[in-house]
Protein backbone atom coordinates (compact mmCIF):
# COMPACT_ATOMS: atom_id res chain seq x y z
CA UNK A 1 0.00 0.00 0.00
CA UNK A 2 2.05 3.12 -1.01
CA UNK A 3 1.42 6.12 1.60
CA UNK A 4 -0.99 8.75 1.15
CA UNK A 5 0.08 12.12 1.08
CA UNK A 6 -1.34 15.67 0.94
CA UNK A 7 1.39 18.46 1.41
CA UNK A 8 1.26 21.93 1.58
CA UNK A 9 3.52 23.91 -0.16
CA UNK A 10 3.29 27.51 1.44
CA UNK A 11 6.23 29.37 -0.64
CA UNK A 12 7.22 32.67 0.57
CA UNK A 13 3.77 33.31 2.52
CA UNK A 14 2.62 33.89 6.22
CA UNK A 15 4.44 35.98 8.89
CA UNK A 16 5.76 33.84 11.67
CA UNK A 17 2.16 34.18 14.04
CA UNK A 18 0.25 33.54 10.85
CA UNK A 19 1.86 30.27 9.74
CA UNK A 20 1.35 28.85 13.68
CA UNK A 21 -2.12 30.21 13.79
CA UNK A 22 -2.98 28.19 10.08
CA UNK A 23 -0.46 24.88 11.29
CA UNK A 24 -3.15 24.48 14.87
CA UNK A 25 -5.96 25.18 12.47
CA UNK A 26 -4.54 22.47 10.14
CA UNK A 27 -3.66 20.25 13.80
CA UNK A 28 -7.11 20.33 14.95
CA UNK A 29 -9.23 19.70 12.18
CA UNK A 30 -6.84 16.69 10.95
CA UNK A 31 -7.46 15.33 14.71
CA UNK A 32 -11.41 15.47 13.93
CA UNK A 33 -12.00 14.94 10.10
CA UNK A 34 -8.78 13.43 8.68
CA UNK A 35 -8.61 9.45 8.15
CA UNK A 36 -5.52 8.52 9.58
CA UNK A 37 -4.04 6.78 6.50
CA UNK A 38 -4.09 10.28 4.70
CA UNK A 39 -0.76 11.86 5.79
CA UNK A 40 -0.39 16.02 5.90
CA UNK A 41 3.04 17.99 5.35
CA UNK A 42 2.77 21.83 6.11
CA UNK A 43 5.97 22.80 3.80
CA UNK A 44 6.60 25.89 5.32
CA UNK A 45 9.36 29.12 5.04
CA UNK A 46 12.24 28.07 7.04
CA UNK A 47 11.64 30.29 10.31
CA UNK A 48 8.46 28.33 10.98
CA UNK A 49 9.67 24.94 11.12
CA UNK A 50 10.47 24.64 14.75
CA UNK A 51 7.21 26.35 16.13
CA UNK A 52 4.83 24.56 13.37
CA UNK A 53 6.78 21.16 14.81
CA UNK A 54 5.52 21.80 17.98
CA UNK A 55 2.11 22.68 17.16
CA UNK A 56 1.97 19.63 15.43
CA UNK A 57 3.44 17.31 17.13
CA UNK A 58 0.45 15.33 19.29
CA UNK A 59 -0.98 14.75 15.47
CA UNK A 60 0.31 11.56 14.42
CA UNK A 61 -0.54 12.01 11.07
CA UNK A 62 0.91 15.60 10.55
CA UNK A 63 5.01 16.67 9.56
CA UNK A 64 6.50 19.27 8.64
CA UNK A 65 8.89 19.68 5.83
CA UNK A 66 11.48 22.48 4.59
CA UNK A 67 10.95 24.08 0.91
CA UNK A 68 14.86 23.28 0.36
CA UNK A 69 18.34 22.89 1.62
CA UNK A 70 21.91 23.03 0.59
CA UNK A 71 23.98 20.38 -0.99
CA UNK A 72 26.32 21.33 1.87
CA UNK A 73 26.89 19.88 4.91
CA UNK A 74 27.98 23.02 6.71
CA UNK A 75 29.72 26.13 6.48
CA UNK A 76 30.23 29.44 4.70
CA UNK A 77 26.96 29.83 3.03
CA UNK A 78 25.64 32.49 3.47
CA UNK A 79 21.36 32.72 3.83
CA UNK A 80 21.35 29.01 3.23
CA UNK A 81 19.77 26.01 5.51
CA UNK A 82 21.89 22.70 5.95
CA UNK A 83 19.80 19.44 6.42
CA UNK A 84 20.98 19.25 10.08
CA UNK A 85 19.20 22.67 10.92
CA UNK A 86 16.05 20.81 9.76
CA UNK A 87 16.48 17.97 11.49
CA UNK A 88 16.46 19.50 14.67
CA UNK A 89 13.50 21.53 14.58
CA UNK A 90 11.38 18.24 14.06
CA UNK A 91 10.86 18.51 10.68
CA UNK A 92 11.35 15.29 8.75
CA UNK A 93 10.56 16.13 5.03
CA UNK A 94 12.59 18.36 2.18
CA UNK A 95 10.77 19.65 -0.84
CA UNK A 96 13.55 19.83 -3.79
CA UNK A 97 14.18 20.43 -7.10
CA UNK A 98 10.74 23.03 -7.38
CA UNK A 99 10.35 24.41 -10.59
CA UNK A 100 10.53 28.08 -8.96
CA UNK A 101 13.91 26.91 -7.21
CA UNK A 102 15.18 25.52 -10.73
CA UNK A 103 14.05 28.81 -11.95
CA UNK A 104 14.84 31.81 -10.14
CA UNK A 105 17.82 30.16 -8.58
CA UNK A 106 19.37 28.25 -11.26
CA UNK A 107 19.08 25.18 -9.70
CA UNK A 108 20.38 22.08 -11.35
CA UNK A 109 19.93 18.41 -12.04
CA UNK A 110 23.47 17.77 -10.55
CA UNK A 111 23.58 19.65 -7.62
CA UNK A 112 19.64 18.43 -7.08
CA UNK A 113 21.38 14.93 -7.07
CA UNK A 114 23.55 16.07 -4.67
CA UNK A 115 20.90 17.73 -1.90
CA UNK A 116 18.80 14.06 -2.54
CA UNK A 117 21.45 11.94 -1.05
CA UNK A 118 22.79 14.44 1.69
CA UNK A 119 18.84 13.86 2.55
CA UNK A 120 18.55 10.68 2.93
CA UNK A 121 21.76 10.12 4.87
CA UNK A 122 20.50 12.62 7.32
CA UNK A 123 17.29 10.66 7.68
CA UNK A 124 15.65 13.42 5.60
CA UNK A 125 12.54 12.13 3.09
CA UNK A 126 12.93 14.42 -0.14
CA UNK A 127 9.69 15.34 -1.85
CA UNK A 128 11.69 15.45 -5.52
CA UNK A 129 9.61 17.65 -7.52
CA UNK A 130 9.57 17.11 -11.68
CA UNK A 131 7.71 18.84 -14.57
CA UNK A 132 7.85 20.54 -17.75
CA UNK A 133 7.09 23.49 -18.76
CA UNK A 134 4.12 24.27 -21.66
CA UNK A 135 6.42 24.67 -24.23
CA UNK A 136 8.02 21.13 -23.59
CA UNK A 137 4.85 19.54 -23.59
CA UNK A 138 3.40 21.15 -26.52
CA UNK A 139 6.97 19.97 -28.17
CA UNK A 140 5.44 16.76 -27.55
CA UNK A 141 8.98 15.91 -25.42
CA UNK A 142 7.06 16.46 -22.17
CA UNK A 143 7.82 12.29 -21.24
CA UNK A 144 11.35 12.55 -22.08
CA UNK A 145 11.69 15.52 -20.35
CA UNK A 146 10.61 14.28 -16.76
CA UNK A 147 12.41 11.14 -17.47
CA UNK A 148 15.35 13.10 -17.70
CA UNK A 149 15.21 14.77 -14.93
CA UNK A 150 14.61 11.27 -12.99
CA UNK A 151 17.78 10.04 -14.21
CA UNK A 152 20.05 13.19 -13.85
CA UNK A 153 18.98 13.54 -10.28
CA UNK A 154 17.81 10.03 -8.84
CA UNK A 155 19.64 7.22 -10.85
CA UNK A 156 22.93 7.85 -8.65
CA UNK A 157 20.31 6.23 -5.58
CA UNK A 158 20.67 2.21 -4.34
CA UNK A 159 16.81 0.74 -4.95
CA UNK A 160 17.03 0.84 -0.72
CA UNK A 161 16.96 4.95 -1.06
CA UNK A 162 15.26 5.04 -3.86
CA UNK A 163 12.29 3.48 -2.12
CA UNK A 164 12.19 6.03 0.64
CA UNK A 165 11.65 9.05 -1.79
CA UNK A 166 8.64 10.99 -2.56
CA UNK A 167 7.97 11.97 -6.06
CA UNK A 168 5.94 15.13 -6.79
CA UNK A 169 4.99 15.54 -10.40
CA UNK A 170 4.02 19.40 -10.98
CA UNK A 171 3.62 20.38 -14.39
CA UNK A 172 5.19 24.27 -14.57
CA UNK A 173 2.35 25.01 -16.95
CA UNK A 174 -0.43 24.23 -14.09
CA UNK A 175 1.38 25.55 -10.89
CA UNK A 176 -0.24 29.13 -9.71
CA UNK A 177 -2.27 29.21 -13.29
CA UNK A 178 -5.53 27.91 -11.97
CA UNK A 179 -5.01 25.34 -15.34
CA UNK A 180 -5.28 22.03 -13.34
CA UNK A 181 -3.42 18.99 -15.50
CA UNK A 182 -6.34 16.95 -16.73
CA UNK A 183 -7.01 13.58 -14.79
CA UNK A 184 -5.92 11.74 -17.71
CA UNK A 185 -2.96 13.73 -18.16
CA UNK A 186 -1.83 13.47 -14.13
CA UNK A 187 -2.40 9.45 -14.78
CA UNK A 188 -0.43 9.21 -18.07
CA UNK A 189 2.44 11.17 -16.40
CA UNK A 190 2.01 9.10 -13.20
CA UNK A 191 2.01 5.82 -14.64
CA UNK A 192 5.42 6.87 -17.23
CA UNK A 193 6.89 7.93 -13.92
CA UNK A 194 6.47 4.78 -11.91
CA UNK A 195 7.58 3.10 -15.37
CA UNK A 196 10.81 4.55 -15.61
CA UNK A 197 11.54 4.02 -11.79
CA UNK A 198 10.74 0.43 -12.19
CA UNK A 199 13.06 0.16 -15.12
CA UNK A 200 16.19 1.75 -13.02
CA UNK A 201 15.17 0.50 -9.16
CA UNK A 202 12.96 -2.60 -9.71
CA UNK A 203 9.13 -3.38 -10.00
CA UNK A 204 8.86 -3.70 -6.09
CA UNK A 205 10.33 -0.24 -5.48
CA UNK A 206 8.21 1.73 -7.79
CA UNK A 207 5.10 0.12 -7.28
CA UNK A 208 5.75 1.73 -3.16
CA UNK A 209 6.94 5.07 -4.15
CA UNK A 210 4.31 7.87 -3.42
CA UNK A 211 3.40 10.31 -6.45
CA UNK A 212 1.72 13.58 -5.87
CA UNK A 213 0.55 15.68 -8.71
CA UNK A 214 0.74 19.36 -8.22
CA UNK A 215 -0.37 22.26 -9.69
CA UNK A 216 -3.75 24.03 -9.45
CA UNK A 217 -5.31 21.36 -7.19
CA UNK A 218 -7.99 22.66 -5.02
CA UNK A 219 -11.18 21.02 -3.28
CA UNK A 220 -13.20 20.93 -6.07
CA UNK A 221 -10.90 18.87 -8.79
CA UNK A 222 -9.01 17.03 -5.80
CA UNK A 223 -11.21 13.72 -5.91
CA UNK A 224 -11.02 13.36 -9.92
CA UNK A 225 -6.90 13.52 -9.78
CA UNK A 226 -6.66 11.43 -6.45
CA UNK A 227 -8.24 8.74 -7.50
CA UNK A 228 -6.57 8.34 -10.03
CA UNK A 229 -4.62 5.14 -10.23
CA UNK A 230 -1.27 6.18 -10.12
CA UNK A 231 -1.91 9.39 -7.87
CA UNK A 232 -1.17 8.68 -4.85
CA UNK A 233 -1.60 12.59 -3.11
CA UNK A 234 -1.26 16.26 -3.94
CA UNK A 235 1.61 19.20 -3.33
CA UNK A 236 -0.57 21.70 -2.87
CA UNK A 237 0.44 25.24 -3.41
CA UNK A 238 -2.70 28.65 -3.04
CA UNK A 239 -5.50 26.25 -1.95
CA UNK A 240 -2.81 25.29 1.15
CA UNK A 241 -3.07 28.50 2.66
CA UNK A 242 -6.82 27.76 4.30
CA UNK A 243 -7.13 25.21 6.41
CA UNK A 244 -10.52 24.40 5.47
CA UNK A 245 -9.43 23.85 1.92
CA UNK A 246 -6.17 22.31 2.36
CA UNK A 247 -8.43 19.87 5.07
CA UNK A 248 -11.30 19.11 2.33
CA UNK A 249 -8.58 18.05 -0.32
CA UNK A 250 -7.40 15.72 2.79
CA UNK A 251 -10.52 14.21 2.17
CA UNK A 252 -11.07 13.75 -0.95
CA UNK A 253 -9.59 10.38 -1.54
P1 LIG B 1 -0.36 25.69 -6.77
O1 LIG B 1 1.17 25.36 -6.45
O2 LIG B 1 -1.20 24.64 -6.07
O3 LIG B 1 -0.59 27.07 -6.24
O4 LIG B 1 -0.54 25.60 -8.26
C1 LIG B 1 1.65 24.04 -6.42
C2 LIG B 1 3.13 24.03 -6.14
O5 LIG B 1 3.86 24.86 -6.69
O6 LIG B 1 3.63 23.20 -5.35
Amino acid sequence: MRKKIIAGNWKMNKTLSEGIALASEVANMANDEVSSDVNLILCTPAIHLAPVSSVIKDVANVSAAAQNISEHESGAYTGDISADMVLSTGAKYVILGHSERREYHNETNAQLADRVKLALDKGLTPIFCCGESLETRESGEHVNFVNNQLKESLHHLSAEEMSKVVIAYEPIWAIGTGVTASSDQAQEMHKSIRTALADQFGAEVADGISILYGGSMKPANAQELLTQPDVDGGLIGGASLKARDFIDIAKSY
